[in-house]
């Protein structure tokens, strides 16, 4: 599914983060940046071990943090280790930190120059973030964010398979009704 808002193409596809081509990819971390098992498993384990010397260099990164590092062996020339919240349904904090989380991944995306950014859906695994919470604080998010700043090409969600993806399509056709830009279903 794709969407285009203002000069930034907004896509949503079924497959694995670490094969994406684009210029950055997004790394659901944890605060310590030294590894783990999903997203942050099979990116370091893509990456190959450089990932994870210089990720000790960086001394942790906050939840609704976000910190930068090359890609070494992966096809995207940067990985952005974002930290997303674990889901606790009664800290109202953990809406915001995730909305953080895609936010400085964005701001750190911008500031190096990067036209083109993969992220996962942060959260929504071992952090147990329910979907159908978590899929419109990213979409919105990044709407926001690209409908303010033309600094990128394309930003791409890749959902881990189709139970995920219809999640995000879902949330995404109701949203840009606020946006008032044509969806074009792929
Ligand atoms: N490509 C795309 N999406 C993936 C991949 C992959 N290769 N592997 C898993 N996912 C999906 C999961 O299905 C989930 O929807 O990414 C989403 C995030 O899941 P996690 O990787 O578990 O990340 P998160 O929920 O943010 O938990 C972070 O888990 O791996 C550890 O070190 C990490 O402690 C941190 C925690």
């Amino acid at each position: 599914m794709r969407a285009q808002i203002k000069t930034t193409q907004l896509e949503l596809l079924q497959g694995d983060i670490t094969r994406q081509d684009t210029a950055a990819i997004v790394n659901a971390a944890n605060s310590s940046l030294l590894g783990g098992g999903g997203v942050d498993g099979a990116i370091h384990r893509a990456a190959g071990p450089e990932l994870l010397a210089e990720t000790r260099q960086l001394g942790g990164c906050a939840t609704g943090d976000a910190r930068i590092t090359k890609g070494y062996r992966l096809r995207a020339q940067y990985v952005i280790h974002a930290v997303g919240p674990i889901y606790q349904s009664d800290d109202p904090n953990v809406p915001q930190l995730l909305a953080s989380a895609y936010r400085r991944s964005l701001e750190l995306a911008r500031e190096h120059g990067i036209r083109s950014i993969a992220f996962p859906s942060i959260s929504t695994g071992a952090y147990g973030y329910p979907l159908e919470e978590a899929a419109p604080i990213a979409l919105g998010t990044v709407c926001d964010f690209i409908s303010q700043f033309a600094a990128f090409d394309l930003v791409r969600f890749v959902l881990f398979n189709e139970s995920i993806y219809s999640v995000y399509a879902d949330a995404l056709r109701k949203l840009l009704h606020e946006y008032k830009t044509s969806a074009t279903l792929e």
